[in-house]
């Protein structure tokens, strides 16, 4: 059971179901991740008791349905949960990043002229996740999604555009590979995401924020390519041998 000590990260991390929950009362699973649950129910002034009851809740009504190790849910929740915890910090961070960087970069680029560099490969970023981000949610993931709930009545499905679900998934790993790239590159110009002593507190939290979206977006492309992705191509293999 989550407590109310407990990071929202952790408590969406080992609670997958508990992001609905935060949804519904406005708590930001980006910017709030490293509060308690109990210091961001104070800075909404929400009843921490309450939120831990409907956290309870929501936990029962997932239990026996779904295991709280994102490794066992079944392909269309782990779809769900990647969506509503990944996608959306990649929507609400990278254009936050992106604007604290070209204002760092704008008054702070004479004395560190790496930081237009570090603003370029946020803007860079942001282009490439949001493209991919919609590619998996428009295409790959609904097709994921009906293969797992209508596997035992027909395979494959009527809509699909490629003939196996390993060409799409191939792509999307390219693509995560060039993201990676980005963020290396984004933590050897950055030190890090070690902010210098100088650093005003834009620059100190553009650096923050920047750690913390790597974290994230590390765990987004461990679920993609090491949970869900090889999940996917043997389902569709144990598909192909049973019609
Ligand atoms: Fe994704
Ligand atoms: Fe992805």
């Amino acid at each position: 059971m989550p407590t109310s000590a407990q990071s929202i990260r952790d408590i969406v991390t080992q609670h997958p179901s508990s992001a609905e929950v935060f949804h519904r009362f406005d708590i930001d699973l980006c910017l709030q991740a490293d509060l308690s649950l109990e210091g961001a129910c104070q800075e909404l002034q929400l009843s921490v008791d309450q939120l831990l009851e409907k956290l309870a809740e929501s936990e029962a009504q997932e239990r026996g349905g779904m295991a709280l190790d994102p490794a066992t849910l079944s392909l269309a929740r782990l779809v769900q949960h990647i969506v509503r915890v990944h996608h959306h910090c990649v929507r609400q961070e990278l254009p936050r990043l992106a604007e604290m960087a070209s204002k760092v970069a704008a008054k702070r680029g004479e004395r560190a002229p790496e930081l237009a560099k570090v603003a370029e490969l946020i803007e860079k970023l942001h282009g490439e996740m949001y493209a991919h981000i919609q590619k998996e949610e428009q295409v790959l993931f609904p097709f994921i999604a009906q293969m797992d709930q209508e596997s035992i009545i027909a395979y494959p499905p009527a809509h699909a555009c490629f003939r196996s679900v390993a060409h799409p998934i191939f792509m999307m790993e390219q693509e995560h590979e060039s993201a990676n790239r980005i963020v290396a590159e984004l933590i050897r110009l950055t030190n890090h995401f070690e902010p210098p002593s100088w650093a005003c507190a834009t620059h100190t939290a553009l650096f923050f924020g920047l750690r913390d979206f790597e974290a994230d977006l590390r765990q987004h492309v461990h679920l993609e390519n090491d949970v869900l992705f090889p999940r996917a191509i043997q389902l569709e293999a144990e598909l192909a041998t049973r019609n």
